[in-house]
């Protein structure tokens, strides 16, 4: 049977910290063995030793498979439901009263596109209901394999636990496949969002952000990527823009330019 010994874990971690900025707790040794048990088996390796020298080939066409494997994409439509309120609410009205008409909203860890999708819903109801007002929203992740899944747009009835019945019914259409009941993002939705691969480690072009979504990635990460990472989304961001990390996440220890104004939310000084 696969099993990894401690010098073995002890380069996993590493190479994920390194590329990912992901910290691997020793705890994980079980869910790394589970999720990359198939691909060892794939490449006829009986232990992690072929693996890891495969990985550490430069230019490696097999980080992306690994980085796929190794990251956690848990999430849900309207997650955290009170930030989505806060937006709706709060944030994009004081952009109108200010006679700012387009709002620029990036969601940085954006997974299987629940999150984005979820700013979509919201800012196209904002729109119907506030003439002129028009939006851009982006939408990244590291893994290629949630991008794919995010373009398709179809999800579990799981997924769709937060979202009101009235939203359901017109944002989504309901498909019988041979896995059950899935729900199908209407193109209306679909088509307002650019999803594209990026990682937190390196610098984005991007500037003038109003808002950006960074949440439940954080908590992956140590005190020192945290920084780094935060730091190198700062000046994408207008002064004044929002900054939403999750209800389980904090910026205590870190420096940077961002202030604390709600239950995860922060804004730009
Ligand atoms: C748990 S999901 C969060 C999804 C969504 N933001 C939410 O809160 O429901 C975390 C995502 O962060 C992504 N991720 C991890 N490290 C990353 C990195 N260095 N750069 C970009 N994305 C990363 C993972 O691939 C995963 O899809």
């Amino acid at each position: 049977m696969l099993d990894i010994t401690d010098k073995e874990f002890e380069s996993i971690q590493k190479i994920t910290y390194s590329r990912i900025g992901v910290n691997l707790r020793p705890t994980k040794k079980p869910l790394i063995l589970s999720r990359l048990r198939k691909r060892l088996e794939d490449l006829n390796f009986s232990t992690f030793t072929p693996y890891i020298a495969l990985l550490e080939k430069s230019g490696s066409e097999e980080l992306e498979i690994f980085i796929n494997a190794v990251t956690t994409n848990e999430t849900y439509f309207f997650r955290h439901t009170g930030q989505f309120n806060y937006l709706y609410e709060q944030i994009l009205p004081s952009l109108i009263a200010k006679d700012q008409k387009k709002v620029t909203v990036w969601s940085g860890a954006s997974s299987t596109g629940e999150e984005p999708y979820s700013l979509a819903i919201a800012l196209i109801e904002f729109a119907k209901k506030n003439r002129g007002f028009t939006f851009e929203l982006s939408a990244s992740d590291i893994n290629t394999e949630v991008l794919e899944e995010a373009k398709e747009g179809i999800y579990d009835p799981r997924s769709l636990k937060e979202v009101p019945q009235s939203l359901v019914d017109k944002y989504f259409t309901k498909q019988s496949t041979k896995h059950g009941e899935r729900f199908a993002i209407s193109s209306e939705v679909k088509s307002r969002v650019e999803f594209f691969q990026h990682n937190l480690l390196t610098p984005s072009y991007k500037r003038n952000v109003d808002i950006i979504f960074l949440r439940n990635v954080l908590i992956y990460f140590d005190r020192q990527v945290k920084e780094n990472v935060v730091n190198l989304l700062e000046p994408c961001l207008v002064k004044g823009g929002h900054f939403f990390i999750s209800y389980s996440e904090n910026l205590n220890d870190i420096k940077s330019s961002l202030e604390l104004i709600g239950h995860g939310i922060f804004i730009k000084k």
